[in-house]
């Protein structure tokens, strides 16, 4: 198989505990971000800056952090969930409901049984012995790009450069998105000493996984579920 597709096929979120006794050697870091340094970005604007966090005390405060999940959150998520795995391969897009704790996972769709079992409304962010944080400013957009929508989909490519990099390396890699909005994003903009006027594209955590990570269904579409010819909705060749 090509190379770089079999990399980008083995590209996977671990939302498992990283083991905090097994630091990143600097090498490998700079590796991450030398991957980020070379994504395209609208422009060339290169409109990102990047913390990297491996202080014990900092990851620590980090972790503490509660992360208020929205009701927003749960009912749209709700409807993108698959309660079992064949229902997964079918839809072949979403995730499948055992990520998530019980209480959300009853097909018997009940916001208040959510809201109300504070078990599952309060997730401890798992354990890794390094944290990376991409900032930008929103302010600073790509020209003439009506809600900078050029910009993020730069942060994206940064994104998936440092993942396909870490993951190249064998560092397990997970986007934390509850850390970079709302209330929660404030908080680690005051930890890390984030200027206010810069907002986080998204966070990550690094690490080296504790146990062989458990394997799970990944599915997605097949390439002519989204590919049209020539005009949109025309599948002939
Ligand atoms: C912009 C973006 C935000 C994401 N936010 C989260 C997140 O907050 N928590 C999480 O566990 N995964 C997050 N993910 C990971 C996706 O859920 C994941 O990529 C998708 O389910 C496919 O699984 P895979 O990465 O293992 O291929 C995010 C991915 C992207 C691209």
């Amino acid at each position: 198989m090509n190379e770089l597709l079999k990399l980008m096929q083995e590209r996977q979120s671990v939302r498992s505990p990283l083991d905090t006794k097994r630091p990143i050697a600097g090498n490998d870091l700079l590796l991450i971000l030398e991957a980020g340094r070379w994504a395209p970005t609208a422009h060339n604007m290169q409109n990102f800056e990047i913390i990297v966090v491996n202080n014990i005390n900092l990851l620590e405060a980090i972790g503490n952090i509660k992360r208020p999940i929205s009701e927003t959150f749960i009912r749209e998520n709700y409807m993108q969930l698959s309660f079992s795995e064949e229902e997964l391969r079918k839809k072949k897009t979403g995730l499948l409901a055992s990520m998530f704790p019980p209480s959300w996972r009853n097909p018997d769709f009940r916001l208040d049984n959510i809201l109300n079992d504070d078990s599952s409304m309060q997730r401890p962010l798992p354990s890794c012995p390094a944290m990376m944080f991409v900032v930008y400013n929103p302010a600073n957009r790509a020209p003439a790009s009506e809600g900078d929508f050029l910009g993020s989909l730069s942060l994206g490519c940064v994104m998936e450069n440092m993942w396909l990099m870490a993951n190249s390396l064998g560092i397990c890699f997970h986007i934390v998105s509850s850390l970079s909005s709302g209330t929660v994003e404030n908080e680690v903009k005051s930890i890390l000493n984030i200027p206010q006027n810069l907002s986080i594209a998204f966070p990550c955590r690094l690490g080296y996984s504790v146990s062989t990570p458990i394997k799970r269904l990944r599915v997605r579409r097949d390439v002519k579920d989204f590919t049209y010819f020539n005009k949109y909705g025309s599948k002939d060749l």
